[in-house]
């Protein structure tokens, strides 16, 4: 990177500020755009049918009653779907999901799409959809933890380690003075976000444009050029605004890719959209997991080891495997460390990743772990993770990149009020007789990056243009990267055309693993810092500009302007600059990517502490959380208004994983009873507390040349621990299962 990026980082003016959401106006007035608001000329509506059974074969759909109802174009079944140039199943990288695209009669899970009815209206497209009255041959379908034989994954998560180990835990264990073991379980969950999963597809000769929401452009694009044999070129993906992802977006689903095969059959454009019981199934879910914990103390209760291991489920025909153990390698000090993962095969549509996947459900077994090992020797909650601090990484036992985690035990502690907290169980209460609990959990998710390009441009009459295919999934990104851009540019915020969220720009990766800032940022910064140069070339090589001189490293760009580091009274404007030079403007590429070798010598994690208050009924065993802390340390903070909504939106989602969400399947079909969000319940405002977030001044100079770490995921991690933690303190009574409802507190 140009020296010019490394002082741009420290003049810019942007970067920090608590600016509004860019496209606020926009979304408050109904302007901003959804893929299901597309409407092409000539437009149908496509209507997926879906199985009723998890397991077994489609053997009869009644087609000619649903081509008889009027204004049914055509209906799409195994029978007459467009074959496609790469098997659906075919899978050569763990980002590769085998997809449902009526190639077969097959049945393997419940809400799998079975038929597409395509008519003139949604309405049609529906009866007609209702009228296909399936007939099934059904085989009794395999569900929950028990009853199939555990095998070990070759990998979790993205290609993680299944099992990662340091010392002796069986010698640490027996050592120990003070052991506990307990098995914590949580429920499968279901994104849910806002906007159900849609497409608009127009196929024009081999050139195909979808308007579809995405967390990965590049990828769908890949997707679909390979499932329909085209050039990625001939593939336009716009995704401009997304209702939520959480993940489910990150790639290309099964339903989306029928929205384009049924546009192939009808040689019209369709639009397909999924109801929000169809997309329990088909798009993605958590995965339920049994974790069994073991830790182990010295007398002081300093960790002699501790063991995490998790069961959980995938599909019966494809590999996911929620990484709920690998928080464990990261966050406690102990001399003996083991984790591992094992996985039975169910007939669900197959687990993906989903906010905070693996650390969520992982942090919500070992945050109450630890609160059970800290009872087990008598210390307070917070004062036995201090103890057993971990000042390196456990396994890997490199340092940390930065590590503010002290800061945020102290800051979360002191505003919570956590000194004033009485030890015992059932100790406090409120003037209503309320049993009230307070709880602490801590929280990390792992600072990643990946991989995204961004080019820059800055104009002879002082205005500048970013583009970037990134995607702004409700987070924040065409803010927050605007005033990465704009800072990199060195101009104001109003004299710059940020694009984005189309896949004809620039490569801007995928909006996960809470890496979206990091990692577009850095491409942009790059971008913008390499157009920077090229003006500054242009000036500081010419006699009669008084920036001569200088060279790249002397100077730094601000309100537009190219301004001498050593002399801050001498600079040019980028007009000046350009017209001297009979240049209309100059434009540079950059590249965001991890730097290996620090990513070698560093873990690098944001962490962060959660303090939750509780109050519960006595006699009922209602459960309201009244109070929630986090503080949360995560590198440089490039919008603190919009992050501090992003830890909201974590800790809220920490709400829901305690007390809330669970996916009841049942067991004689395989079906989620509750898929919709009249009984999958997740928080609504009454639910949500008063609710805190720190920001906890951290620096990293490792982690990227911006010192940005991700926000995204990590208010989960750390909550719901936390609250679990609040419940037993007010209650006495520990339930290890998730979601805590008030029947097993009261059982
Ligand atoms: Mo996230 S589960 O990486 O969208």
């Amino acid at each position: 990177m140009p020296d010019i990026a490394i002082e741009q980082a420290r003049h810019g003016s942007s970067i920090g500020q608590p600016l509004t959401r860019r496209d606020g106006l926009l979304k408050v007035t109904g302007g901003a755009t959804f893929a299901a608001d597309n409407r092409p000329e000539g437009m149908l509506h496509a209507v997926v049918a879906v199985s009723r059974i998890a397991r077994g074969r489609v053997a009869h759909l009644d087609v000619a009653a649903a081509r008889a109802h009027p204004g049914v174009v055509a209906v799409m079944t195994p029978e007459n779907a467009p074959r496609l140039a790469l098997d659906p199943d075919a899978k050569d990288n763990p980002f590769m999901f085998k997809l449902d695209l009526l190639q077969s009669d097959r049945v393997r899970y419940a809400h799998q799409p079975i038929a597409v009815v395509i008519a003139e209206t949604l309405e049609a497209a529906t009866e007609g959809a209702e009228l296909l009255a399936p007939r099934y041959e059904t085989e009794a379908p395999r569900i929950g933890l028990d009853g199939q034989t555990p095998h070990v994954p070759r990998t979790v998560g993205a290609g993680d380690k299944t099992s990662a180990a340091r010392g002796d835990v069986e010698a640490g264990l027996a050592g120990a003075g003070r052991r506990i073991e307990a098995v914590y379980e949580t429920p499968a969950q279901y994104h849910n976000a806002m906007e159900p999963h849609a497409i608009v597809a127009q196929w024009d000769g081999d050139r195909l444009t979808v308007d579809t929401p995405s967390q990965g452009m590049a990828m769908a694009q890949m997707r679909l050029a390979g499932l329909f044999g085209i050039s990625p070129k001939n593939i336009l993906v716009r995704s401009p605004f997304l209702g939520g992802g959480f993940g489910s977006k990150g790639f290309l689903s099964g339903p989306q890719v029928l929205g384009v095969m049924a546009a192939k059959l009808v040689e019209r454009p369709v639009k397909l959209v999924l109801r929000r019981e169809q997309m329990f199934g088909p798009v993605g879910h958590r995965a339920e997991t049994r974790q069994t914990l073991r830790l182990g103390t010295d007398a002081d209760g300093a960790l002699t080891a501790l063991d995490h291991h998790t069961l959980t489920a995938t599909s019966s025909f494809d590999e996911f495997y929620e990484p709920a153990s690998a928080l464990s390698r990261y966050l406690y000090a102990a001399p003996a460390l083991s984790t591992g993962h094992s996985g039975v095969r169910v007939d669900t549509g197959t687990p993906l990743f989903m906010r905070a996947p693996g650390e969520a459900s992982g942090s919500a077994a070992l945050e109450a772990a630890i609160d059970e090992m800290a009872e087990a020797c008598g210390l307070d909650p917070l004062a036995f993770r201090l103890k057993n601090y971990a000042e390196a990484e456990p396994i890997s036992g490199r340092p940390f990149s930065s590590k503010a985690l002290r800061a945020c035990y102290a800051e979360g502690a002191a505003r919570f009020g956590w000194e004033r907290r009485s030890a015992a169980p059932r100790s406090m209460r409120d003037a209503a007789g309320r049993l009230i609990g307070w709880g602490v959990g801590t929280a990390l998710f792992p600072a990643l990056m990946m991989q995204a390009e961004a080019r820059a441009e800055i104009r002879a009459d002082g205005t500048g243009t970013v583009a970037i295919g990134a995607h702004d999934m409700g987070q924040g990104a065409w803010t927050a990267l605007a005033q990465i851009a704009a800072d990199g540019l060195g101009i104001d915020l109003d004299r710059l055309d940020f694009r984005s969220g189309s896949s004809d720009l620039p490569n801007g990766g995928i909006a996960g693993g809470s890496a979206h800032t990091a990692t577009a940022g850095s491409a942009i910064h790059a971008a913008a810092a390499a157009a920077l140069a090229q003006l500054s070339d242009l000036a500081t090589n010419d006699e009669r500009s008084p920036l001569f001189g200088a060279g790249n490293a002397g100077v730094y760009a601000r309100d537009g302007r190219l301004v001498r580091r050593d002399d801050a009274g001498r600079s040019e404007s980028f007009t000046e600059i350009l017209e001297r030079a009979g240049r209309g403007s100059v434009s540079a590429s950059g590249q965001g990517s991890p730097d290996p070798a620090a990513r070698d010598s560093y873990a690098m994690h944001a962490h962060g502490a959660v303090f939750a208050e509780v109050s519960v009924d006595p006699d009922l065993g209602q459960i309201r959380v009244t109070r929630l802390v986090g503080a949360f340390a995560a590198g440089r903070i490039v919008n603190p208004r919009l992050v501090t909504s992003q830890y909201y939106g974590g800790m809220i989602w920490g709400v829901s994983f305690a007390l809330h969400e669970n996916a009841l399947v049942d067991p004689r079909t395989g079906r989620v009873m509750n898929a919709n969000l009249g009984e999958y319940h997740v928080p609504v405002n009454a639910d949500v507390p008063s609710i805190e977030a720190i920001l906890v001044e951290e620096h990293d100079p490792h982690v990227n040349p911006l010192g940005i770490k991700g926000v995204g995921e990590i208010g989960i991690t750390g909550t719901a621990g936390a609250i679990a933690n609040a419940v037993y303190h007010a209650t006495g009574r520990r339930v290890r299962s998730m979601p805590i409802t008030l029947d097993k507190l009261i059982a």
